[in-house]
């Protein structure tokens, strides 16, 4: 039975298939996009011609050919024609076919920047040290804080007379509003409670109260895979992560009749989150067509108290990261005017979900 050729073309990673002259004997529609050219201007070329700056590429399937071994490569930059640089995950699977000739089917992943980011490890590593030294900052002086509005308030049982009140119920008044502080800076404590759940119902939560905020003015695409499957989750934590990023869109917006968010859902298979490889991740992209966030925080925008409003607590993506994160997976932003793009992506192995 023959394959049906578009399956091969229906899905996200890219595949060529070269001869052992590292001629492009096949590729599917992802690896047509991915390196910005078509099968009909490839067919009959060498490998070497796909790309400008060919050394590493070259390297990686040369490899494979020689050691008749699957080779991985991560992160391998490559410069395509149109002077446009993209970074992919490479692995090349030598195949020997009928009569015994040597092919090499390499699949590629592209992995942009954002993501780059949001897997730097020591970064991500940097940004929990800065949390958990927040955390114990926000304990310190959450104990004393109580000890003083009690005080304050035994005091103001004592006071002989009415007007001196006023200073107590000043002390008792900003404790409570730095209390409240203290507590979103602890952010959500509790643990996760995982069951399983739709990604989409979380998205559409999140988008009805985005649309009752916004007077139902602002505009929501929607681009769901609805072949995504049920995964452990904590519903209310990612309604919070969600929430904190689409209010964000909303907020910066000039007006909220103009403001445009797409959310947008995929599967991806056999994804590296730190260092390991999932089989399956659900990706949610959440982007919106606003101002930009400001390019003097962009690079810190996840770290806690980083705001770019005058009224802001910078928390919110702080917590949101941490939500993701204690889901095991990752976010990661871009951002430039005109289009602010915030990617997550979570593990979708049941049982790998555990509560941290
Ligand atoms: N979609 C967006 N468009 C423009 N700016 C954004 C967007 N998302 C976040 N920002 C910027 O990032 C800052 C930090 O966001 P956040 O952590 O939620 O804290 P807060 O909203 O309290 O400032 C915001 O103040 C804003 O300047
Ligand atoms: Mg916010």
């Amino acid at each position: 039975m023959k394959q049906d050729p578009s399956i091969l073309d229906s899905i996200s990673t890219g595949i060529v298939k070269f001869d052992e002259k590292l001629t492009v004997t096949a590729m599917n529609a992802s690896a047509e996009a991915l390196l910005e050219t078509s099968l009909t201007r490839c067919l009959g070329q060498h490998a070497g011609k796909l790309v400008l700056d060919p050394t590493q590429w070259l390297a990686a399937l040369e490899h494979a050919l020689a050691s008749s071994n699957l080779h991985t490569n991560r992160g391998i930059a490559l410069t395509l024609h149109s002077g446009q640089e993209i970074r992919v995950d490479v692995v090349v699977t030598p195949l020997t076919d009928h009569d015994g000739a040597l092919n090499l089917l390499v699949e590629m992943m592209a992995i942009d920047r954002l993501l780059r980011i949001s897997r730097d490890e020591s970064l991500v590593h940097a940004q929990e040290t800065n949390r958990a030294m927040i955390r114990g900052l926000a304990h310190e002086i959450k104990n004393p804080l109580g000890g003083v509005r009690g005080a304050a308030q035994l005091l103001a049982r004592e006071l002989p007379n009415e007007e001196l009140a006023e200073y107590t119920r000043i002390i008792i008044r900003e404790a409570d509003r730095l209390r409240d502080l203290v507590d979103r800076l602890l952010g959500p404590n509790r643990q996760l409670d995982l069951q399983p759940r739709n990604i989409h119902e979380v998205l559409e939560h999140v988008r009805n109260l985005i649309i009752a905020e916004s007077d139902n003015a602002v505009t929501i695409i929607r681009d769901y895979d609805p072949s995504l499957p049920e995964f452990a989750c904590d519903k209310a934590q990612l309604i919070q992560a969600v929430l904190n990023i689409m209010r964000n869109a909303l907020q910066a917006a000039p007006n909220a009749d103009q403001c445009e968010i797409t959310l947008r859902s995929r599967s991806q298979r056999q994804f590296t989150m730190g260092t390991r490889v999932h089989r399956l991740v659900c990706r949610v992209d959440i982007l919106d067509n606003g101002p930009g966030i400001p390019a003097a925080i962009l690079p810190a925008i996840f770290a806690p108290m980083v705001t770019g409003r005058a009224d802001g607590t910078g928390l919110g993506l702080s917590i949101a990261q941490s939500i993701i994160h204690r889901h095991k997976g990752v976010i990661g932003c871009e951002s430039r005017p005109g289009k602010t793009h915030f990617t997550f992506f979570l593990p979708m192995e049941l049982h790998d979900a555990k509560a941290s």
